[in-house]
């Protein structure tokens, strides 16, 4: 890896309570930022349910690179470039598909599921020079999964997909862990948003609670069963650091509180799902299955693109310093299907293009993108709550829900990574 360009010091603009408003804007921190955590670091492509037969490929970014999560004629998923090694042209434009062959559409070069170059048409035409294997498409170094979720790294030598995920993959047990079978299924289908802000905005926001009462006020107050969770210096609710910049909100100590099944779901009545709660029950035991229930899924961001937003799971990919596009699909749990019935209209009132939430966040991220061009006090306060951080019982800091614990943790983790 190139060392970090002349000039930019990530110590001096990441400070401990502070960050420099130039980490949204500038274009050469922008352009390291997908050489490290892009294109070097582990980064989430997607979900094994998504392709379950040989030959399903999914499309993705990674940075602003286009790939595909293809699974191969041997069951293994792959991350290959969407390019052809032809000429350059874009293989897929489709979300999705199934081919067991890869067909270019510019010249009509053939490739297996695995990449293999299997055929040029008018082969004549090359030489002896030509050297097929010269041509096969380029594949993500490590490829690997965690309860279905698949990750990339294309670093030529890499920590391990365990490592990067540290404790964090606790928070991935949980996802899957609502489901009776213990199996996600992410066939719902992904809503895509392309706004105008710099995409470190959406991890920093997602696990950022002071902003809820204020920027999601009418959320606040339709939902009033949870309001008190969001606001007040009593509220239960904690913010989590843990580590590698995987950060969480963690909603639990408010609904145990309560003690109520689904009072994450909205207060979901339990008549209304009488099969899940049987499927859970006996997957899990009645009291260990009820737990379940009252804590529901987490809140949490794994460095550095994955959202688990509850009962929505999110990613997002960079385009621009200043633009992002941020892409969610309803949680499904595989064998809960009157459970998913309602997820999907829950989904929609979320973070639907007329919803409570993304609505909001994305409107203030474009805002703040706005702001940043406004010179005179280019410094961002983090400072929030650094007084009052414990340690949970796991050696993880935690602090009020709306302190900036989380923010300064993935602060912390980026300015590590940027200077490695
Ligand atoms: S660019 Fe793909 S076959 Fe020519
Ligand atoms: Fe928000």
């Amino acid at each position: 890896m190139n060392s970090v360009k002349e000039g930019i010091d990530f110590s001096e603009l990441i400070q401990d309570d502070r960050i420099h408003g130039s980490l949204y804007t500038d274009a050469d921190i922008y352009n390291e930022e997908l050489t490290r955590i892009f294109y070097n670091g582990w980064v989430f492509v997607g979900h094994d349910s998504e392709i379950p037969e040989s030959g399903d490929w999914v499309r993705r970014n990674i940075g602003e690179q286009p790939v595909l999560m293809i699974r191969d004629k041997t069951g293994q998923v792959q991350v290959l470039m969407n390019r052809c090694t032809h000429r350059g042209n874009l293989l897929f434009t489709n979300k999705a598909g199934n081919d067991h062959h890869l067909l270019c559409p510019y010249h009509g070069w053939v490739f297996d599921a695995d990449g293999t170059l299997l055929d040029t048409p008018e082969a004549g035409g090359y030489g002896k020079q030509f050297n097929k294997p010269d041509f096969n498409i380029p594949k993500v170094n490590h490829v690997d999964s965690y309860r279905g979720f698949v990750f990339a790294c294309a670093a030529e030598e890499a920590i391990t997909l365990a490592e990067h995920l540290g404790d964090a993959a606790q928070l991935l047990d949980r996802v899957a862990d609502m489901s009776p079978s213990g199996e996600i299924e992410l066939s719902g289908g992904w809503l895509q948003h392309r706004f105008k802000a710099n995409w470190k905005m959406l991890p920093e926001n997602d696990t950022d609670g002071y902003h809820v009462a204020s920027t999601h006020q009418s959320f606040v107050m339709a939902t009033s069963s949870q309001a008190p969770d969001y606001v007040g210096e009593d509220s239960l609710p904690q913010v989590r650091d843990w580590g590698n910049g995987h950060t969480e909100i963690d909603f639990t100590p408010g609904y145990r509180k309560v003690d109520k099944t689904f009072e994450w779901y909205g207060r979901l009545s339990e008549s209304k799902v009488p099969d899940y709660i049987a499927a859970m029950e006996q997957r899990y035991g009645k009291e260990e299955a009820r737990k379940k229930l009252v804590d529901g899924p987490p809140h949490a961001i794994i460095f550095p693109n994955l959202f688990l937003a509850e009962m929505n799971i999110v990613y997002y990919y960079p385009v621009a310093p200043d633009e992002c596009v941020q892409v969610y699909t309803p949680l499904y749990l595989k064998g809960a299907p009157e459970l998913n019935k309602r997820t999907i209209r829950q989904t929609e009132g979320a973070v639907g293009p007329a919803a409570f939430l993304l609505a909001d966040d994305v409107t203030i991220a474009e805002r703040t993108q706005i702001g940043l061009r406004a010179h005179g006090s280019d410094w961002l306060d983090l400072s929030r709550g650094v007084d009052r951080e414990e340690v949970d019982k796991d050696g993880h800091p935690v602090s009020h829900l709306s302190d900036e614990t989380s923010n300064r943790a993935f602060w912390n983790h980026y300015k590590a990574v940027m200077n490695q």
